[in-house]
């Protein structure tokens, strides 16, 4: 309750201080009052978090299920499962093929990116209930708990836990615009660590626009030699230009798979962009496992996405589904 008076109070002070892309008091300084408050009104949560994966993780996967395919293991910052193996893949090609026809081609909501849309909508978790199995799957939450090393929670704002993205540049009324907005490379500052599923849910091409993104240790240089970056003056986008004045594009890696390929990434520390020149149009399903102590002010500021939970689901799925999850 007191919590919740105090998000009212500060409310109009966060807004401020997301405004474009955090740019009153830079990234850096305003990720850092962000974590600080969040540590304050959730950290409680994060605690109990870190303690179930140090101490109990083997047990709580058991009772989630075991694995069924060889468990991935995110190494300088990434790694693509083309196995095809992963729980609930099929389901979920499936399931999203009937969103696209019901909700892809046409303009939804293209307030910040016109070039790039979500068109999941809450409704579609009952009627698609494969998008959460795969998402609280034992598979691909232990590649994503450990890399992270405590168990996360699907985010409940920007970016949403679970989106159904299509890029497309015939909803651009400027297709031949230089890039921008997140067609330039940048790091996300949600939460550090971060990890997103990218799951590829029709065949990927140059010509769709794909997502690319440097490993970590090369990200690690990048920001080393563009010196700024996420200060004030920095800020958040970076041109191809200056990002390739620092580091070789020959170590880009462009996400142009099958679909079924999934990709676990941790976008705070990876460089990325996508949706370039997509003259036809790319699907994503793209999962964002955060902490309870995020580093933005997203969960305060945009309407929070919320995930059903049921009496039978299992503690691990329970975590992942509900940022307060504490038991009784
Ligand atoms: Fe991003």
């Amino acid at each position: 309750m007191i919590g919740k008076t105090i998000d009212v109070v500060f409310k109009p002070a966060a807004k401020i201080l997301e405004r474009n892309y955090m740019s009153a008091l830079g990234v850096n300084n305003t990720t850092a009052i962000a974590r600080a408050y969040n540590s304050l009104r959730f950290g409680k949560y994060h605690e109990y978090r870190k303690r179930r994966y140090r101490e109990n993780f083997p047990e709580l996967i058991k009772e989630n299920g075991n694995p069924v395919a060889p468990v991935n293991e995110m190494k300088d910052g990434w790694v693509i499962d083309t196995s095809g193996r992963l729980p609930y893949l099929e389901e979920i090609l499936r399931e999203s093929a009937e969103i696209i026809d019901e909700r892809g081609g046409e303009k939804q909501h293209l307030r910040w990116r016109p070039f790039f849309q979500d068109i999941f909508i809450e409704d579609y978790f009952p009627r698609c209930p494969s998008i959460l199995n795969f998402a609280t799957s034992s598979d691909v939450l232990s590649t994503v708990c450990s890399y992270l090393g405590f168990i996360p929670t699907l985010s409940y704002s920007r970016p949403y836990g679970v989106r159904l993205v299509e890029s497309w540049n015939k909803f651009d009324d400027k297709p031949d615009a230089l890039p921008r907005e997140s067609q330039l490379f940048h790091l996300d500052y949600h939460d550090k660590p971060m990890v997103y599923v990218i799951v590829v849910l029709r065949e990927i091409t140059m010509e769709r626009g794909p997502f690319c993104f440097l490993p970590k240790s090369v990200s690690a240089k990048a920001e080393i030699g563009l010196g700024d970056y996420h200060t004030k003056k920095g800020g958040h986008r970076v041109t191809d230009e200056k990002m390739y004045a620092v580091v070789p594009e020959s170590e880009l890696i462009r996400l142009c798979y099958p679909a079924g390929t999934v990709l676990f990434i941790d976008s705070n520390v990876c460089f990325h962009y996508g949706s370039r020149n997509a003259v036809k149009p790319r699907h994503l399903m793209m999962f964002a496992y955060v902490s309870t102590i995020r580093t933005d002010f997203g969960d305060l500021v945009v309407k929070n996405m919320r995930y059903p939970v049921r009496k039978e689901d299992s503690r691990l799925r329970r975590m992942i589904l509900d940022r307060e999850y504490l038991p009784r």
